[in-house]
């Protein structure tokens, strides 16, 4: 058996590719705003039940644009329990991340301690849906209306996540997607930023095509973030395997659930009957004193039976350098990144190789 991978990206068929290939060729137009930039645009937002969107380049560019397209100041709260481009989007725009506590049910921001971080500098809310988990918007709504705070979602995991029928990408004023080869849906790299408005679509179209208003005009200090005709086409044939990727790790979840439930010392995340996921990570917990190994023991249990995992997100954004924060004062964040290993998940996953991964964890 070859090395079982905690993800594989989602490969549309080659001879399906084929033919959007040739088409570009005879069009010779491969970037700015394409004909297939176009159609993944409406395809996306018919399949995510969203008004707008705008492509990008990648998350993390979506992401600083975004925040950028609000013009806001100051301070931006959000969570230390993510992957680190949530936080560098907050220092590319000149402001202060302020980091608070998860809940260790979801392992999202807490909405009970955001108050506490606010203060007459803060102008933003940055959620994360960690591992396509919805957050609790309704909370984080009230708080952000209380004190005049916009509220712009990293749902990079929440791709087609679905909460009681409605999309989550519709919570906040913006969300933004990561389209990197290791999520759900990919269009290899590649992002979006997804809006309410057309305002705020036309300002991001703008923003992420150096600030070109018109063509004399530019008054926004704009990136280049542009999605390529190519990487639009390989978006377009994946949208149509995406359902069947997801229901194939949807099966292999019910599977791992069914196996950990019966698991001492192994807890998995709970989730809803009221949503839809996407299933593009499996974290579990490993509580020692019960399993029996440590956390890192088990992944080097793994690793010599051929098996990756990964600690995602260990370590916190807090406890890197440039973020110099003190970890203990997120201690559910602390506790929960020395806990968990994230297991394989994917669509190209054998049923003997999920096999394989219960019995190395659970033998
Ligand atoms: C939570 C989160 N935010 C942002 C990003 C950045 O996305 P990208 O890799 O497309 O730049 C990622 C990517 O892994 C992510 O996991």
């Amino acid at each position: 058996m070859d090395k079982i991978t905690v993800t594989s990206p989602l490969l549309p068929p080659l001879d399906e590719l084929t033919p959007y290939l040739e088409d570009i060729w005879q069009r010779k137009w491969l970037t700015n705003s394409g004909h297939y930039h176009q159609q993944l645009e409406d395809e996306l937002c018919k399949y995510l039940d969203v008004p707008y969107i705008s492509l990008f380049s990648n998350g993390t560019l979506a992401l600083i644009t975004a925040l950028q397209s609000l013009e806001l100041t100051g301070e931006v709260i959000t969570t230390p329990y993510t992957f680190v481009a949530t936080a560098h989007a907050i220092k590319w725009n000149n402001l202060t991340p302020v980091f608070v506590d998860i809940d260790p049910a979801t392992f999202n921001i807490d909405p009970a301690k955001i108050e506490v971080a606010i203060t007459e500098k803060t102008s933003a809310i940055l959620p994360v849906h960690v591992y396509g988990t919805p957050c609790n918007d309704a909370a984080i709504d009230a708080i952000a209306k209380k004190h005049g705070l916009k509220v712009i979602y990293d749902a990079a995991h929440a791709f087609g996540v679905k909460e009681c029928g409605q999309s989550v990408l519709n919570y906040g004023d913006l969300s933004i997607l990561s389209f990197h080869a290791t999520k759900a849906y990919s269009t290899i790299e590649g992002g979006a930023v997804v809006c309410k408005t057309l305002e705020q679509k036309q300002r991001l179209d703008q923003l992420k095509n150096f600030g070109f208003e018109s063509e004399t005009q530019i008054s926004m200090c704009g990136m280049n973030a542009k999605l390529n005709e190519l990487q639009a086409a390989f978006g377009l044939v994946a949208l149509n395997k995406i359902d069947e990727s997801i229901a194939k790790r949807k099966s292999i979840a019910n599977y791992y659930d069914k196996a950990f439930s019966t698991t001492a010392g192994i807890k998995t995340l709970d989730n809803h009957s009221s949503l839809e996921l996407n299933y593009s990570y499996y974290p579990i917990l490993i509580d020692q004193a019960e399993f029996g190994l440590t956390r890192d023991e088990l992944l080097e249990k793994l690793q010599a039976n051929n098996i990756l995992a990964r600690r995602y997100f260990y370590p916190l954004v807090t406890q890197f350098e440039l973020y110099k924060g003190d970890a203990s004062s997120t201690p559910n964040a602390k506790s929960i990144s020395e806990q968990v290993l994230c297991i394989p998940i994917h669509n190209a996953l054998a049923e003997e190789e999920q096999m394989k991964v219960i019995e190395v964890i659970c033998g």
